[in-house]
């Protein structure tokens, strides 16, 4: 097994895809990675739905994105980079923790992909459709239960292209008290 470490600081957001699908496995493991994750008073309240790249419904959810903000970025297969899957995370919309206990959901999925030499990349701009006129549909596609709500997604696959992790200023970002 490698180290956690190791896995935070290769990660870099993957935005092309091959064609190649995940496997179950692979699917399971990052699944697993999002349920270990901890969340507020141990509330257990992220559901994930687990899509694949094919599946109509991300067309018409791009569609929608688009709309509201445009096209995104200049290349894009789409808001998910053409990967052969999506996990979209929900929680429940009345607890206010829920948007943190998310966003440590996803990250701990995507090093789980890292550590599977899988490439991915959090997905937060269909925010505006997920919300928006038509979350009744796509709420009901993405079998996200009554009084949950989409907070993050994670796009997932074998990388067809590579970039660099991010850099930092550390010196201005941290304080030593
Ligand atoms: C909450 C959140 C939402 C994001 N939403 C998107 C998105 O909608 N589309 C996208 O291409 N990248 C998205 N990203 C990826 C960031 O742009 C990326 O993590 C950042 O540029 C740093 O690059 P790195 O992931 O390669 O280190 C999101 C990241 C986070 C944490």
């Amino acid at each position: 097994m490698g180290s956690v470490f190791e896995a935070i600081k290769s990660r870099s957001s993957t935005r092309g895809y091959t064609d190649e699908k995940l496997t179950d496995d692979e699917i399971k493991s990052i699944v697993l990675a999002g349920l270990h994750a901890p969340t507020a008073t141990n509330r257990q309240e992220i559901r994930i739905s687990v899509v694949d790249g094919s599946n109509p419904v991300l067309a018409e959810l791009d569609e929608e994105k688009n709309k509201a903000f445009g096209k995104g970025r200049p290349g894009a297969a789409n808001f998910y980079y053409g990967a052969p899957t999506v996990f979209i995370l929900s929680a429940e919309e009345s607890f206010k923790w829920s948007r943190l206990d998310a966003g440590i959901a996803v990250q701990n999925m995507a090093l789980e992909a890292e550590e599977l030499g899988l490439g991915s990349v959090i997905i937060g701009c269909i925010e505006g459709a997920m919300w928006g006129e038509k979350r009744e549909y796509f709420d009901k596609a993405f079998k996200i239960p009554e009084g949950y709500r989409f907070e993050i997604a994670l796009a997932v696959g074998h990388k067809a292209v590579t970039k660099e992790p991010h850099t930092f200023n550390e010196s201005e970002m941290v304080y030593y008290i």
